[in-house]
């Protein structure tokens, strides 16, 4: 094959989408499932038995969760789905997003489009140190300037509990001590943990170390525990929309207008800031991570200067919108449920990810796509219309309609602007006169 053919071939063959990785996959949602399966089966080189898990719907097997948990009765299923056309620091992703709720993954894959034309998604992390938390009860205030002088006592006895972190050059860095209140103090341990979640590597450091404090302070210690405000583990995405990609300099203007609503008002911030939750949960589930540790984190930090926006928009000299969020992201890729639910071991296999920065990478990048979204669909047509169009599907496939007919039922429901159970069994039923 001589270079001209060559090229166009791979242009043109099916085959060229995996060869380049693109995921940007026209009318993916279209699809058939098996066929929606064969692409991510293709672009993350899926083995049988991993395809396998996608095309059985079960994939956690009883004896896996009953490992998981305790008096385990059974499982209880999520759907999974794919969202496209992310393009991360110039790499282009699959997003695995495991939610129940309609719209979410086809707005982000939507978002992730529009972010395409100027270059995606960028993204920064921070190292991913976590906190651990030492509750000191009546120390002695007179011993309490001596704490920073332990410092390297107190790191080198929370570093002897795990060496191989130590090791691969994490582990406990630093100190801090923050009064709480006159007979009160917490004595912050910072651990960098690497590629794990890092609460089992605290939360065993932090015990280790309490009669060290103890002995230090002259007080009692109470809890000992990690932190879930992860401040200083944070990851930051940046993408600018185009201002005629997105619908004009109108829908530029409306959504900063959104956004100063968020900023300035934390009735209209805690739902701005759970449609960003709805992005990042999804891809936080999908990977086997703790969703409960990163919306407590993502709360927190929200919380700093009043409740606010997670993210921030604004206008660029082109007219261009420019979107940012920093949020924390404690997640991890080794341990836990990421490593024993072999459907999160299978999404981090279709993520391509090596390393857990990576991942919380990716996660800020979905957060601010899905608030993209939001935005915009608030600021022009309004969320119930797309919405409205899974719901009527939902209805119709209730109603007992079957293939074809779940379209059929649910656009004639729509265009009359009466999508109910009784009209859907009715319509199904003329269907069937035919
Ligand atoms: C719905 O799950 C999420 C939204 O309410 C978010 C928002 O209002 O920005 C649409």
């Amino acid at each position: 094959m001589d270079k001209q053919t060559k090229t166009r071939f791979f242009n043109t063959h099916p085959f060229s989408l995996f060869m380049n990785k693109t995921s940007t996959i026209s009318g993916f949602y279209k699809l058939p499932l098996k066929k929606r399966i064969e692409i991510v089966k293709e672009f993350a080189h899926l083995t049988p038995e991993e395809t396998d898990m996608l095309t059985s719907f079960h994939a956690l097997s009883a004896v896996t969760a009953d490992q998981m948990i305790e008096n385990v009765v059974g499982c209880f299923q999520l759907p999974l789905g794919i969202a496209t056309n992310f393009q991360i620091n110039n790499k282009d992703y699959l997003i695995p997003m495991a939610i129940e709720e309609t719209s979410v993954v086809a707005a982000a894959s939507n978002a992730a489009k529009m972010a395409r034309v100027k270059g995606g998604f960028k993204t920064t992390t921070s190292d991913p140190i976590m906190i651990g938390q030492i509750q000191v009860l009546n120390p002695d205030p007179a011993k309490i300037p001596d704490i920073g002088k332990h410092k390297k006592e107190i790191l080198d006895h929370a570093n002897t509990q795990d060496k191989i972190l130590a090791k691969l050059g994490g582990g406990a860095q630093d100190i801090t001590v923050r009064q709480i209140t006159p007979n009160m103090i917490a004595i912050h341990l910072l651990v960098n943990v690497l590629d794990a979640m890092g609460a089992n590597a605290v939360n065993t450091m932090v015990e280790a170390v309490a009669p060290l404090i103890e002995t230090i302070t002259g007080g009692r210690v109470l809890l000992r525990i990690l932190s879930n405000f992860a401040e200083y583990r944070t990851a930051e995405a940046t993408a600018i929309f185009d201002k005629d990609a997105i619908g004009g300099h109108q829908v530029v203007t409306d959504m900063i207008h959104a956004y100063t609503f968020a900023a300035h008002d934390p009735y209209r911030a805690a739902t701005h800031n759970k449609g960003i939750m709805n992005g990042i949960d999804a891809v936080v589930i999908a990977t086997g991570n703790d969703w409960r540790a990163i919306e407590s984190g993502a709360h927190a930090y929200a919380t700093q200067q009043g409740y606010t926006s997670l993210t921030q928009w604004n206008k660029n000299p082109q007219g261009d919108l420019v979107g940012h969020i920093k949020i924390p992201m404690p997640v991890g890729i080794i341990g836990g449920a990421t490593v024993i639910h072999p459907m999160a071991q299978l999404s981090l296999k279709i993520l391509g990810i090596k390393k857990a920065t990576d991942l919380a990478g990716i996660i800020a990048a979905v957060g601010l796509a899905q608030n993209f979204a939001a935005m915009r669909a608030l600021v022009t047509k309004g969320i119930q219309a797309g919405h409205m169009r899974l719901h009527a599907k939902n209805i119709a496939y209730m109603a007992g309609a079957v293939n074809k007919e779940i379209d059929e039922v649910a656009s004639l429901m729509i265009k009359e602007k009466n999508i109910r159970m009784d009209r859907a069994k009715e319509i199904i039923k003329t269907l069937r006169g035919k």
